[in-house]
């Protein structure tokens, strides 16, 4: 794997391949630079898009909504935030969560016995969990480096089944409990609420593919069962108090034995190929697609966890879909059902959105929630309306277990909006609004998705070959977001206003103070501000010049305004974020920075979970 790489973007680099990459006929369609430019003239006229960025000048006042005086962009090896707040590690990946637990060994990392009793790598979604008046963190470990797992003559391949064990159980999820002391917040050793889920942990299957002919496999003849859950990236919580962990780049854990093994062509869609990232394939014939070709099948979906119960079984609810799943943001319509929005991070890929049958009634039985109800697939207009497609058999010519397994062809069969790649979608608490992080996108308008869907430039994707990404925002109809339609336009628009004096500088609510690239994890805290994280190019050159390193910044919906709280360090994402029940607290994630961060001794560098906190004491939201 390519060092200092975010998964998303190492798979992006490899998967999956576009059916269609006839770059001349896109270009007689009007898709060119050209045409881009003519889009643009639109974009700028018109429109109902730009409609909110207008309201920044009418809200200055908004001042008091920033507690906090912005930093500065920062290209060093540590973390940065604003006068009167500190930070501090809480834990990093290796650390003890029992004290049975292997030590960490600060030159060759975590030792491959007892590696599922450690804090596991690459730090990404996370929730907290008041439970009896326990905080108990629930965080994702996406993916691992192989370069500081593995030997380094390895070439970040596994060569034995001790190693693919290593692997499998540095990553999935971790459930801790967390208590704040004199020195800090720190793990609470052998908590009964701590536990590591992994690649190998057994869970259920529910929903409308449960049991279906593509799930099941010699292990699990019933399709019902599954171990272990993979690239576990953003996050959600329910509404009765369950962590919901997405599996997105699953793809790149299966490879096939036998090149020459003839894949399925609905694999095709998800990047599924006969080569892995790791080369689990070699020793554990669960990945390898020569022996098992339906065990990619039961990867791709919303995982729901009991973090209360450490013996509980996780369910995999494909009633939300099966593809590269970036978080959950759950949500009630205004009748009480639950409403979880979706985005599938992959260029071309859509934004989705589940509805349930029942309702949620506090105390009631919740099972049922996520296995019954109605996906639907997003459709923008240019005119700043949408559309919620309800992905049924009539309209997909699909089962309904097939619309569960094969969700993107599904989406592709109703005409859903091509965008550039949507990462996580947050539910303003104080507003019936949603929005969702459109990262980027180097392929809008050059060319088809890998379903030879179109990407052209416009609407919600209104720049081609997109590097610096958008935060799209939408109102549901009635306030509800149950409803089938919506109004949108664009929070912000990133860019480079150094740089580029086109759209390319970005809405206008950026400048040289506030801007960023790549925008990834967002969440709102409970006073309906946005914080925003940024997973982008931290070159601080070319189209990149004067954006450093990774950071996080929070937004103002009503104003527009953007300003940045922190900096990560080089080399690294910052993603995934949660506040203690006090408000006193915001827990976020550093994903695999580079350097020796956070020790500072020269040792390997550490994906960890920090803790920020006022100085005074104070709330932060
Ligand atoms: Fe794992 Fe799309 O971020
Ligand atoms: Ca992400
Ligand atoms: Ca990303």
């Amino acid at each position: 794997m390519t060092d200092r790489f975010s998964f998303d973007d190492f798979d992006e680099a490899r998967s999956p391949r576009a059916e269609t990459t006839d770059f001349d006929r896109i270009v007689a369609s009007g898709l060119s630079r050209r045409g881009f430019l003519t889009g643009l003239v639109a974009f700028g006229s018109g429109a109902s898009v730009m409609g909110s960025l207008l309201r920044g000048t009418a809200a200055e006042a908004a001042t008091a909504r920033f507690a906090f005086t912005p930093i500065p962009v920062a290209t060093d090896g540590t973390v940065h935030v604003p006068e009167g707040y500190e930070w501090k590690p809480v834990a990093r990946w290796g650390d003890a969560l029992f004290s049975d637990a292997p030590a960490y060994d600060a030159a060759k990392g975590v030792p491959s016995q007892g590696a599922d009793r450690v804090f596991g790598e690459n730090t990404d979604g996370m929730e907290l969990f008041n439970i009896g008046g326990h905080q108990v963190i629930a965080v994702n470990h996406e993916y691992v480096n192989p370069e500081i797992n593995l030997p380094a003559e390895q070439e970040e391949k596994v060569k034995s089944e001790a190693d693919v064990r290593l692997l499998q159980n540095l990553q999935g999820v971790t459930v801790m409990e967390v208590a704040e002391g004199p020195d800090g917040w720190a793990i609470v050793p052998d908590s009964p609420f701590n536990r590591r889920i992994t690649h190998l942990t057994p869970m259920r299957l529910s929903g409308p593919a449960a049991g279906h002919e593509l799930l099941r496999t010699p292990a699990d003849p019933a399709g019902t069962e599954v171990l272990g859950t993979l690239n576990n990236c953003g996050a959600g919580k329910t509404p009765w108090g369950t962590y919901l962990t997405c599996e997105e780049n699953f793809n790149g854990y299966f490879g096939a034995t036998d090149v020459g093994a003839k894949l399925p062509e609905a694999f095709a869609r998800y990047g599924i190929e006969a080569e892995s990232v790791y080369g689990y394939e070699q020793f554990d014939p669960r990945f390898d697609l020569a022996k098992n070709v339906n065990e990619p099948n039961r990867f791709g979906y919303v995982v729901e966890i009991d973090p209360a119960d450490a013996t509980s079984n996780p369910v995999k609810r494909t009633a939300l879909g099966r593809f590269k799943h970036e978080n959950a943001a759950c949500t009630l319509a205004r009748d009480g059902r639950v409403v979880v929005y979706l985005g599938d991070d992959e260029r071309g890929e859509f934004l989705y959105k589940f509805v349930s049958t029942g309702v949620y009634a506090p105390g009631a039985p919740t099972d049922a929630l996520l296995d019954e109800g109605q996906l639907y697939v997003a459709k923008f207009a240019e005119d700043g309306t949408g559309k919620w497609l309800a992905l049924t058999p009539e309209a997909t010519g699909m089962t309904a277990a097939e619309i569960c397994i094969h969700t993107r062809q599904a989406g592709s069969k109703v005409g859903a909006t091509t965008m550039d790649r949507p990462e996580w979608v947050a539910v303003n608490p104080r507003a019936i609004e949603a929005y969702c992080a459109l990262t980027n996108n180097k392929n809008r308008g050059v060319k088809p998705n890998a379903g030879g869907d179109e990407t052209p430039v416009g609407g919600p994707n209104p720049r081609a070959e997109n590097h610096y990404g958008q935060i799209v925002r939408w109102y549901p109809a009635d306030e509800d977001h149950a409803a089938d339609s919506f109004r949108w336009d664009l929070f912000v628009m990133a860019g480079n206003p150094g740089v580029h004096k086109d759209a390319y500088a970005g809405s206008s609510n950026i400048n040289a103070g506030n801007m960023f690239n790549s925008p990834d994890g967002m969440m709102f805290d409970q006073t309906g501000m946005l914080w925003i994280q940024t997973d982008g190019e931290d070159s601080n050159e070319g189209d990149f010049a004067g954006q450093g390193n990774n950071q996080m910044l929070v937004g103002d919906p009503a104003s527009g305004r953007i300003e940045r709280f922190l900096t990560g360090p080089k080399g690294s994402e910052v993603t995934g974020m949660t506040f203690s029940s006090d408000r006193r607290t915001v827990f976020v994630g550093i994903q695999h920075p580079g350097g020796d961060f956070p020790d500072m001794a020269g040792g390997l560098p550490r994906s960890t979970l920090i803790a920020i906190r006022r100085t005074d004491g104070a709330t932060l939201a």
